[in-house]
């Protein structure tokens, strides 16, 4: 568990222009140390990888995307952005399958999966997200469709990615499930992983999302399994994730 370095992710989804991207620089300011020994991401609107990587070119803060083309060649696929241009453009992870894709947007495992093997030949770490809705929650279906989720969408090739369990049903409210909730379904991601790959599910980064907020951080970084987090709304003001971050116990 030591061997792995934390990452705190913002995922500004499809919030915040061009002036809001000096929030990055100000977080930059604020995280002083921190940054050596957590790994800090921002994913801001497609739109905003270029400027914001560029922008952050020389600091502490990464900047990540919030999808990618399955393809991975250049390709006719008008409105898509390929996982080599993000990476072309300075992003340096990019987040797939995340809930209000599959969701909305009716992404399956399987193209959540091509995503993901995408991102990783363009040298880009994927951060895969699963996490059940509060229907299956209730259902009891939680480790089945967890478990389904993992094996069918982390890429299949070897190489660095990252796991981030988001219940959908804590996203954008209030309630998070109870940190003995969130070290079950952890436990049960690396475990899912670890017959997948061996014990290279030990290096594997999983982060917790939904809900994620100065008050709640702390504890839920303290939750076994836990590697980080992938925060909302609490990501867009420097204020607010500085706070996140100062309260991971590597941050001091
Ligand atoms: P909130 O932190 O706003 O609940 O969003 C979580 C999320 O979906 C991050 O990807």
């Amino acid at each position: 568990m030591g061997a792995r370095k934390p990452l705190i992710a913002g995922n500004w989804k499809m919030f915040g222009r061009a002036a809001d991207l000096a929030e990055i620089g100000v977080l930059a300011e604020t995280i002083g140390a921190a940054a050596g020994r957590i790994d800090i991401l921002i994913c801001p609107p497609a739109a905003y990888v270029q400027s914001s990587a560029w922008q952050n070119r020389s600091g502490p803060i990464l900047i990540g995307a919030q999808d990618c083309s399955p393809n991975g060649a250049d390709a006719a696929r008008t409105g898509e952005v390929s996982a080599a241009m993000l990476a072309d453009a300075g992003a340096k992870y990019v987040i797939v399958g995340h809930s209000e894709r599959r969701q909305i947007h009716k992404e399956t495992d399987d193209l959540v999966r091509q995503k993901a093997e995408a991102a990783l030949s363009a040298g880009l770490i994927p951060i895969v997200c699963v996490g059940e809705t509060q229907d299956e929650r209730t259902a009891g279906k939680v480790a089945d469709v967890v478990g389904r989720q993992v094996r069918s969408s982390v890429p299949s090739q070897s190489g660095a990615f990252v796991v981030a369990y988001e219940p959908v049903w804590a996203i954008g409210g209030n309630s998070t499930p109870t940190l003995a909730e969130i070290a079950e379904v952890h436990a049960l991601i690396r475990e899912t992983l670890a017959g997948q790959f061996g014990g290279q599910a030990n290096d594997t980064r999983i982060l917790y999302g939904g809900s994620v907020n100065p008050k709640n951080a702390g504890e839920i970084f303290t939750v076994a399994g836990v590697d980080g987090a992938l925060v909302g709304r609490a990501s867009l003001k420097a204020a607010d994730f500085s706070a996140i971050i100062l309260g991971h116990p590597a941050a001091v």
